[in-house]
């Protein structure tokens, strides 16, 4: 693993960091090779056919076939490998690994929120875990944000009223710059964190130590109060039954029918959605009488909420086996 980094790269931290460096390198060698001769051929055509006397000389050849297929397909065999070795890398980087620890990023001006599954949460320092993929569901509070980790090669646009995912693999600990790196105002220059990869014993310890609003309980134990506090039983039942609204009995990663006759796989966006513009994408077989929870519940609740939906409350083994 390379830690010394270089004139274009950081040391390389995490699993998919190998493999952006492998690609850059590769289109900036080949850009190099393919730059030197153009131009190599350009100068020596320039002075070896110059024009060296006013008469009216003219060339026999106006075509070479072999010559024009070999600049057609060498350039077109490299951009194939340069677009399937980068939809490669790029779905890596897109699909989470199933086992990921979840952390709820919340972008706001101008500092990060760092929420671990067990309630404890962290201001502008994300705890990792060495050697074990992190997943990051992101959101903001006000304006675009965006999560830059130069080391990990990782960086993903954090959005107000949508979560966006990104994940890591670390495979060092250490202590790595994140940035924000999408101009957010004032204070965009300071919105600064770390991340501090460390131990599976010291992130125990760490999970231990702090505590937060929702304090001390889980995401979903959080979630499980406010489905009773905030009155979601009186419409959402947990058994199956279809009531007012339908059941949170299997519903995440359920795939409905809206009343539109379009399909939507229920995700974090959709319950959010659901939460906070109800008449959006109704279920159908269901009135469009659900009331607005915009300013009711927090960003926080509704994350503990979907934590309370995918938890295995409500989850049955039908949903889970899809
Ligand atoms: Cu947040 Cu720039």
């Amino acid at each position: 693993m390379d830690t010394t980094g270089t004139l274009f790269f950081p040391p390389a931290g995490s699993t998919l960091a190998g493999e952006v460096d492998s690609l850059f390198y590769f289109i900036f060698w080949a850009s190099a090779v393919l730059f030197a001769i153009v131009i190599g051929l350009t100068v020596f055509f320039i002075i070896r056919y110059r024009r060296r006397r006013p008469t009216g000389t003219t060339y026999g050849r106006d075509h070479n076939l072999a010559l024009e297929i070999t600049w057609t397909a060498v350039p077109t065999v490299l951009i194939l490998i340069v677009f399937v070795w980068g939809f490669r890398a790029y779905m890596r980087m897109t699909i989470v690994p199933r086992d990921a620890l979840e952390v709820k990023v919340t972008a706001q001006k101008w500092f990060w929120t760092f929420d671990y599954p067990n309630g404890a949460n962290s201001v502008n320092e994300l705890v990792a875990p060495v050697d074990r993929p992190v997943k990051l569901l992101m959101s903001s509070r006000d304006v675009i944000h965006s999560l830059f980790v130069p080391d990990f090669r990782m960086k993903m646009d954090v959005l107000p009223n949508r979560y966006s995912v990104t994940w890591f693999e670390a495979t060092r600990p250490g202590t790595f710059n994140l940035f924000c790196t999408e101009y957010c105002g004032t204070g965009h220059s300071e919105m600064l964190a770390k991340v501090k990869v460390v131990s599976e014993r010291e992130f125990a310890e760490f999970l231990a130590s702090t505590g937060g609003p929702g304090a001390g309980e889980s995401p979903a134990d959080y979630g499980r109060r406010l489905y009773t506090s905030r009155a979601c039983n009186t419409c959402h039942t947990l058994d199956g039954k279809p009531n007012v609204g339908p059941t949170w009995q299997g519903l995440w990663g359920r795939r409905e029918a809206l009343q539109t006759g379009d399909f939507v796989t229920v995700d974090e966006n959709y319950i959010r959605e659901s939460v906070l513009e109800p008449q959006a994408r109704v279920t159908a077989g269901f009135q469009p009488v659900m009331p607005t929870y915009q300013g009711i519940l927090t960003d926080r609740d509704i994350d503990a909420l979907i934590a309370f939906i995918k938890s295995p409350d409500t989850t049955n083994s039908e949903a889970a086996g899809e």
